[in-house]
């Protein structure tokens, strides 16, 4: 069987029985954050290279997802966004259903209300799309199981995290808690380009209850997608050398996560950020998503390590917004850090949960 082949015979639907009836379902699927960043793809959004990513905890999406038959051959949904019709967003999802339809067969069966909420402010740079987008993909694969396709707990989540992937690519790792991994690597046992897994191997005590606090240094629509971006890193004159260079810091920080060696964990994460917006920096176009105060707050976390020695760490997503990465014991060391430096901007507080 050929590669397609076999991802088709994976993944196509095995609904067996013809009962339409409308009905609802709904998931909740967190947002997330890579450490390992993905930035470079090849059609059909398969990554360039491996990705690691810590699964949020507070920052979410809720999606209802309401199905009643109809009877002519199309697509037809229409999506609500904390209660208001959103027009705009539909062509966004009309393309994801179009592109899956193949996987669901059910799509042109039914037409759809997407009803969905953030629980993190809208546009403030934290990834909503993945959170979104592994939302719906969750009630997707649940309304295939209603309709008699019976996956089992793990092949949902397979498949909801294959779908996910259709629509946008780090959305796929939010499928699953914790730690997760996405991309073909032979570091990982079991990983793939079409889905993500949990992380496999051991992860110590310091990595449980890891903090991520999101200082909102610009909020609003980015100046360039992340599509454009991935796009950019095609005739990019680094990007075989990034490619491997993010396998190495992965190799790294599988080693990181047994030992529990902060200090090692800090010059990974902190290199994969820069190494992201330089990469962005050095495209053809250019652009730069940091802001002065992006760079001012990374100087300032850089010289409060080193008089204090607490474990703060950053790393920085397609925007000027900048995370901040520390165990939970430091709690009181970092929220002065926090009073004295970032106040100004509005924060969210998050956690990773091992
Ligand atoms: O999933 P996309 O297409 O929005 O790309 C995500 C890119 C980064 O957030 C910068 C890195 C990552 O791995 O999440």
């Amino acid at each position: 069987m050929d590669f397609l082949a076999g991802i088709m015979e994976e993944f196509k639907s095995k609904i067996k029985t013809n009962d339409t009836n409308k009905g609802k379902v709904s998931a909740v699927c967190p947002s997330n954050i890579a450490l390992i960043k993905y930035w470079g793809k090849r059609e059909v959004q398969l990554p360039m290279n491996p990705s690691l990513s810590f699964t949020l905890t507070e920052s979410h999406t809720r999606t209802d997802l309401k199905f009643k038959p109809k009877s002519d051959n199309d697509i037809q949904l229409k999506v609500f966004f904390d209660g208001d019709r959103k027009p705009d967003f539909e062509p966004k999802i009309h393309s994801f259903f179009e592109r899956i339809e193949v996987f669901l067969p059910f799509l042109k069966d039914f037409e759809f209300e997407i009803h969905t909420q953030n629980t993190f402010p809208h546009s403030s740079g934290i990834a909503s799309s993945a959170s979104g987008m592994g939302a719906l993909a969750l009630c997707l694969t649940e309304i295939e199981n209603i309709l008699g396709a019976n996956l089992s707990e793990s092949e949902r989540l397979k498949k909801a995290s294959f779908l996910a992937r259709l629509g946008s690519g780090s959305a796929c790792r939010s499928i699953y808690q914790g730690i997760t991994v996405w991309g073909k690597t032979d570091l990982i046992e079991g990983s793939s380009d079409l889905f993500a897994l949990s992380y496999p191997y051991e992860i110590h005590e310091t990595f449980h209850n890891f903090r991520d606090t999101v200082v909102l240094i610009e909020e609003g629509q980015k100046q360039v997608s992340s599509t454009v971006g991935h796009d950019l890193m095609k005739n990019h004159p680094y990007a075989e050398r990034r490619f491997v260079s993010a396998i190495e810091n992965l190799e790294k920080l599988i080693e990181v996560l047994k030992t529990g060696d902060l200090e090692t964990f800090g010059t990974i994460v902190e290199h994969e950020a820069l190494s992201l917006h330089a990469m962005m920096m050095t495209s053809q176009p250019y652009f730069i998503l940091m802001k002065p105060e992006t760079l001012k707050l990374i100087e300032t976390l850089w010289n409060f390590r080193k008089d204090s020695l607490v474990p703060l760490f950053f790393t920085l997503d397609a925007g000027a917004n900048v995370h901040l990465l520390y165990p939970e014991a430091y709690d009181s060391r970092v929220e002065e850090f926090l009073n004295t430096n970032c106040s100004p901007f509005r924060m969210i507080h998050d956690r990773v949960s091992i």
